[in-house]
Parts: structure tokens; C-alpha cells; sequence
């Protein structure tokens, strides 16, 4: 069943009388999980009211564009870039042609354009309205814009007229958004995904480590639960929550994750190598703490296995990804980097370029295959991660019609 756990959903809410039915929609999406939050126009506050919203959310609401004391808080592109998803519901047939024509005139438009995040939008209106020729072609746009419509549903409608128009309910609405992360695009396929930073012990209470987040393979690991696979994450030490129905694998260091992986990989059908492993280990880990003593001392290094080779080196292997970061000629070195490794495919990203990478909550990557690549632009981790699963999903198939026309 498709749920929302983790998820953040930024409800629209705009001034139709369904605006009433957003208070039940807001307690629905909850039960499946999510975070919300919600936007109201000032139509929709004449429906029902913030604090109605507030209170069944738990967050405040949002009503204004210019409001200094509320772009503070949470600012518009706070709000666009805070969202997994957008959800319109009510939209209007006003709000729906604000939005073809790409109008940022109140917040709920404004975040529609800033935003990053899928859009999906519940309409209603008259069912006269959405028959007329302007409605018509206000939703076409919205489609060749890739935002996804739910209903409108047919029946009698506020005004005693009979028809398409009204607004699905709020159990049909969370449902959709539910399932719009659950592409199924990995059923039934087993994942394992490495993540975080390796630490590498140099005597009983210090080592040698980096500065990963793993929120890059943890949100991976979500996205490719989402996409239906069952998933493994293999992770070295980080402060991050267990995404829901994971299985998680503490390790150390790189030894313990090879030693983990080559576990987790075999039978499986996609690896993911997401850490960021230590390249060398401390030749010998002292059974005492080192103490304080000469001016210098050195340390003898020895080098870590490579464990997305290692993997990729196997027969029958699972197909393989890796990441690289680089700071300059980004996408020659990572080419390279994937044929050397033998991979099937390779993730990389300009680590000199502030605000993406390493420790932040946006990344932007390019996405290198033998015969393509495809450009991600900056995004939060999430939305890149679900991006990075469907193109894996996609070049499996490639790679599997390929194989049945030889
Ligand atoms: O060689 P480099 O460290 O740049 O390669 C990065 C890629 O290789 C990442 O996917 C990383 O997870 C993987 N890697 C590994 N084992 C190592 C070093 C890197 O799996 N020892």
C-alpha cells in the first residue's frame, strides 16, 4: 500500500466551497504518513479559515508573498524547495489559468513556479466552467507541463448543476499522492545502497574520517523503497533516521563495508556505492591509545580495497553505480572513472561548487552511462535521488531489450 512516511506535501489551497473538504485531506495525507503544509489564497480563507488548517496541520499556514515577518520563518523558496510535492486541491478554474499563464501574482503561484517538486493539482469549479474553451485549454497546458490533474470527479454539484467539476475526495486525492512516489519502476528487483562516511581506526578512540552526510544514499535508499525495491543500506556512521521499510546495516570501516557488501550483493540486482570510503586505513590500529610525545610522528597508511570495483568485478554482478565527485573537468574524469571500475553507470558532481554536495540538502549531478548522459539540475537530494532511480530503472530495461534482440 502507498504511503507518504518522510514525505513533505505542501497543500494549495484556493477559494472554491471545496476548500472546506482541504481540512479532511490535510488529516488524510497525515494518516499516510507526510508532513504538511499548507498555502491558502485569500479566496480560500473566506471558505474556512487559517487557524482551521493551522491547527490539523500542526504548522503554521501560509497566506502572503510580501509578508516580512513570514519570509523570515519560512519564505517563499524555503517553501518551494521544503516540498516533495505540490498539491493544488481545490484548484479553481481562476487558480488554473493563473498557473498556465505562469502568472507569481499571490503565494500558492509564486511557490508554483519556484518549486522543484512534482505538481498535482485536484480541480473544481462549475461543471459549465470546465467545459468552456478557456478551462479547456488552461488544463492542456498544465499537462504538456508535465503537472498531473486528479479528477475533477462528476456528480451533483454546490450549485445544483450536474457534472464533471467537483472536487475528488479527500481519501481518493491522498491516495494519488501517495502513489505518484510509488512508480513501481523496481518491483520486486533487490537494491543495496552504500552510504556515509567511513571511519578508520587508529588506536582505541580516534580515526580517520570525512565529513559524508549520507543523506545522498539515504535518499536513494527511500527513493528506490518508493520505486518498489526491496533495499539494503550499508552504512557507515551518520546522525540520520532509518528511511522507512529499509534495512539498515551499521558498518565502520571500508573492510567492514566490503565484507557487508559483497554479503548484501550477492542475488542482488542494483548497487548503489554512495559512500564516501576512506582510500587508506591505518596500517596497524594501535591496541592502546598513542600517546602525546615527539614533535612529529607519521602514520603508515595502506590502501582500502575499492569496493564498487570489487562489486562490479564479480560474475554474476548486479548492475553497478558509483559516484565521483570532482572539482574540475567533472564529466571526462567521471567516464573515465566508470570504465576504469567497470561500472554501469556513474553519478557526479562538482564538489568545488558551494551549497551542493557533501554536507547540504541539494546536489546537482550528472548522470553518465556508456552510450549517454543526462544533466540533473540543482535540486534538493530527494527529487535528485528519485531522478537518479528512474534513470536507473530505464537503462535496466535498455540494457534488457538490448540483450534479448542479440
Ligand atoms: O575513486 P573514487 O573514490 O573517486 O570513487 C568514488 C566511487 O567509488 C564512489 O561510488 C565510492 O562509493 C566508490 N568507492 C568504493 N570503495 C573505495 C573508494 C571509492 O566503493 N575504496
Amino acid at each position: 500500500m502507498a504511503h507518504l512516511f518522510n514525505r513533505n506535501i505542501l497543500l494549495g489551497v484556493s477559494g472554491g466551497i471545496a476548500a472546506y473538504k482541504s481540512a479532511e485531506l490535510v488529516r488524510q495525507l497525515q494518516e499516510l504518513g507526510a508532513q504538511v503544509r499548507v498555502i491558502m489564497t485569500r479566496g480560500a480563507q473566506q471558505f474556512i479559515t487559517p487557524l482551521t488548517l493551522q491547527a490539523l496541520s500542526g504548522n503554521p499556514v501560509h497566506t502572503e508573498l510580501l509578508d516580512s515577518e513570514a519570509e523570515q520563518g519560512m519564505g517563499h523558496i524555503e517553501l518551494a524547495r521544503w516540498a516533495d510535492l505540490l498539491l493544488i486541491a481545490p484548484a479553481t478554474a481562476d487558480l488554473i489559468a493563473r498557473l498556465a499563464t505562469g502568472r507569481a501574482d499571490d503565494l500558492l503561484t509564486t511557490v508554483a513556479l519556484a518549486t522543484a517538486a512534482p505538481i498535482l493539482v485536484a480541480p473544481a469549479m462549475n461543471q459549465q466552467m470546465w467545459h468552456d474553451k478557456a478551462s479547456v485549454d488552461n488544463i492542456q497546458t498544465l499537462i504538456e507541463r508535465d503537472i498531473s490533474l486528479i479528477g475533477p470527479a462528476e456528480g451533483e454539484q454546490a450549485c445544483g448543476d450536474i457534472g464533471p467539476g467537483r472536487m475528488e475526495q479527500p481519501e481518493v486525492i491522498a491516495a494519488r499522492a501517495a502513489s505518484f512516489f510509488d512508480s513501481g519502476l523496481l518491483q520486486g528487483r533487490r537494491v543495496v545502497i552504500s552510504a556515509g562516511p567511513t571511519r578508520e581506526a587508529l588506536d582505541p578512540v580516534r580515526y580517520i574520517s570525512n565529513h559524508s552526510s549520507g543523506k545522498m544514499g539515504y535518499a536513494l535508499a527511500r527513493a528506490a523503497v518508493d520505486a518498489g525495491a526491496t533495499t539494503t543500506l550499508i552504512s557507515g556512521p551518520v546522525s540520520l533516521e532509518t528511511p522507512a521499510h529499509v534495512k539498515r546495516i551499521n558498518v565502520q570501516s571500508a573492510t567492514e563495508m566490503l565484507e557487508q557488501c559483497l554479503d548484501q550483493c550477492s542475488g542482488s540486482d542494483i548497487f548503489i556505492a554512495c559512500a564516501a570510503v576512506a582510500d587508506y586505513r591505518p596500517a596497524d590500529i594501535q591496541t592502546q591509545k598513542i600517546k602525546k610525545g615527539p614533535e612529529h610522528i607519521s602514520l603508515d597508511l595502506v590502501r582500502n580495497p575499492d569496493i564498487v570495483a570489487t562489486i562490479a568485478g564479480g560474475d554474476p554482478r548486479p548492475f553497478t553505480v558509483g559516484f565521483a565527485a570532482e572539482t574540475n573537468d567533472v564529466v571526462p574524469y567521471a567516464r573515465e572513472k566508470m570504465q576504469r571500475k567497470g561500472l554501469d553507470m556513474i553519478v557526479s558532481n562538482d564538489v568545488s561548487n558551494e551549497g551542493i554536495g557533501f554536507n547540504s540538502d541539494d546536489n546537482e549531478v550528472t548522470v553518465i552511462w556508456p552510450s549517454g548522459e543526462q544533466v540533473l539540475p540543482r535540486a534538493t537530494k530527494a527529487s535528485i535521488a528519485r531522478q537518479i532511480i528512474a534513470l536507473i530503472g530505464a537503462r535496466i530495461c535498455a540494457n534488457n531489450s538490448e540483450n534479448q534482440e542479440k
